[in-house]
C-alpha cells in the first residue's frame, strides 16, 4: 500500500512553476531519495507533504485520507514529520529536554496533572530516541553548545520523538563534515525500514547508500524513478544532473 501518493500536484510562485504536475508515491517503510538540480523543485515539494506551502493544483493524500488542505499542525498529528526548521530547537534546554518536550507534546497536553505511568512512557521515549540519534553521551548538553552536526542528529530526534509514519528531510548532511556526514547516515540508515522517509539529497554517495528507490526532479517535474542503479545509467538523468557535477 501507498502510505503517500500525490496526483497532478503542482505549485506556482507567480509566473514560475516551480513543482508540475507531479504524480508521486511512496510505499510504507521506503527509504525514498529525491535528487535534481538546484531549482528543481524538491524542497517546494516536501513543504507541501508537510503543509507549510498549500499546493496551487493537485492533490495530497496520507494513509487514504486526503490531506491537502490540511493547515500543517494537523499534518504533523496525523504523522508526518518534517526537519528543515533548525527553529525546532530550543537552544537554551539540554539534549533530553530537547527531546522529552517534543515526546511530551505528542500526548497533547502540557498539563501537570497527568497520570505518572504517562510521564514514564514519555522518559522511556526519549531515552530510546536518544540511542538512535546516536547523542545519549550529550542529553546533558545544552543544544546551543552542540556542534552543527549534532544539532542537525538533535532536529531528527525531535522530530522522531512525535512517532511519525512518515519522516521528511531536507538536504540532511548538507553543510556537514565527512565524519559527521557518515554519522548521519548511519542514523537514516537505522531508521528505515520501521518508518517511511523521503530524503532530499544533494550528496549522491549518500543517496547510492541510503536509498531504495530514488526520484529525480527536473524544473518541477519528475523526470525518472528507479533504483540507485538504474537511476545512474539513465542518459536523461546523466543529463540534468549527474552531468552538470
Ligand atoms: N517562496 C518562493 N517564492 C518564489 N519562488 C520560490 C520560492 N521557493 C522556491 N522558489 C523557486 O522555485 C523553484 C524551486 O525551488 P526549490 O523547491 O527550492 O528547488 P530545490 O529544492 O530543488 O533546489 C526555484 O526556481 C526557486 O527559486
Ligand atoms: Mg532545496
Amino acid at each position: 500500500m501507498s502510505i503517500l501518493y500525490t496526483k497532478n500536484l503542482t505549485k506556482k510562485f507567480g509566473g514560475l512553476t516551480a513543482v508540475d504536475g507531479v504524480n508521486f508515491q511512496v510505499e510504507q517503510g521506503e527509504l525514498r531519495a529525491l535528487i535534481g538540480p538546484n531549482g528543481a523543485g524538491k524542497s517546494t515539494f516536501l513543504a507541501m507533504l508537510s503543509g507549510r506551502l498549500k499546493p496551487t493544483d493537485g492533490e495530497i493524500f496520507f494513509m487514504g485520507e486526503n490531506i491537502t488542505t490540511l493547515p500543517s499542525h494537523a499534518i504533523s498529528r496525523k504523522g508526518i514529520a518534517t526537519t528543515f526548521q533548525i527553529t525546532s530547537i530550543f537552544p537554551g534546554m539540554t539534549v533530553y529536554e530537547n527531546i522529552w518536550v517534543s515526546a511530551n507534546s505528542k500526548r497533547g497536553s502540557l498539563n501537570p496533572l497527568v497520570h505518572h505511568s504517562n510521564l514514564r512512557d514519555v522518559e522511556e521515549k526519549t531515552e530510546e530516541i536518544l540511542k538512535l540519534i546516536d547523542l545519549k553521551d550529550k542529553s546533558d548538553v545544552l543544544a546551543s553548545n552542540l556542534s552543527y552536526g549534532d544539532q542537525r542528529l538533535l532536529e531528527i530526534g525531535i522530530a522522531l520523538a512525535t512517532d511519525p509514519e512518515l519522516l521528511l528531510l531536507d538536504e540532511p548532511v548538507a553543510g556537514l563534515s565527512p565524519k559527521e556526514t557518515r554519522e548521519m547516515s548511519g542514523v537514516i540508515e537505522s531508521l528505515a525500514g520501521e518508518r517511511t522517509i523521503i530524503l532530499v539529497e544533494h550528496d549522491m554517495d549518500v543517496v547510492m547508500n541510503l536509498a531504495e528507490k530514488v526520484t529525480v526532479f527536473d524544473s518541477g517535474k519528475v523526470i525518472a524513478e528507479g533504483t540507485p542503479e538504474e537511476i545512474s545509467h539513465d542518459k536523461e538523468v546523466i543529463k540534468a544532473y549527474l552531468g552538470e557535477e
